[in-house]
């Protein structure tokens, strides 16, 4: 697993080549069978692998000054994780516990996509900085609802780099703060 969670990384360069069918299903699968609180599933997984829609989103999410995400154009597919409404005992609990449980589920599941896509040897990347109001628009998804984040894959032109962490010392502590 550790291997696994070194192999992915945000990977921002793709070749043209296309994902395999079966390899995306399993992807969003991934996604499907992640844990949620009270096992609301709090998420609608919107696979884009319309060439013409991936440029449209891809450009939604791309800051025009700078250019950030622009690379987004070059995926194969793209997944847009939408915020459905939790179920009641895990609002009630979110409530009680001031938390929204269903940002912490739809992260978990985020991450579960980017391993599959790892294990399968598709490239990703997790956008969290988009046109939230375009992507709705593009994608008939209702006014009301919330995009939480979008993942890119491709197969990825980049090397296996290094993982840029804080040290241990700094984020693990045993028994104490
Ligand atoms: C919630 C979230 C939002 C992110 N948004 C973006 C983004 O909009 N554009 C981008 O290029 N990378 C984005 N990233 C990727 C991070 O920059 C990346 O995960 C981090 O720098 C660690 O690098 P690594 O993923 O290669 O290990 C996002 C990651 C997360 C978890």
């Amino acid at each position: 697993m550790l291997e696994l969670i070194l192999r992915r990384q945000s990977d921002r360069k793709y070749s043209d080549t296309p994902i395999e069918k079966e390899k995306l299903e399993r992807i969003v699968e991934a996604g499907r069978l992640s844990p949620s609180a009270c096992n609301g599933q709090p998420w609608k997984f919107i696979v884009v692998n319309d060439r013409e829609l991936i440029k449209s989103v891809a450009d939604a999410a791309t800051f025009k000054l700078t250019g950030m995400n622009s690379f987004a154009g070059q995926a194969a597919a793209i997944v847009v994780i939408v915020r459905e409404n939790p179920n009641f005992s895990s609002k009630l609990g979110g409530a009680v516990k001031s938390k929204d449980y269903s940002f912490y589920d739809i992260g978990i599941a985020t991450e579960n996509i980017c391993l599959q896509a790892t294990a399968e040897g598709i490239g990703s990347c997790i956008l969290g900085w988009f046109d939230e109001k375009l992507v709705k628009s593009l994608l008939q998804i209702p006014g009301s609802k919330r995009i939480a984040l979008i993942v890119t894959l491709g197969y990825s032109l980049s090397e296996n780099r290094a993982k840029r962490r804080k040290d241990k010392e700094a984020v693990i502590s045993y028994n104490k703060y």
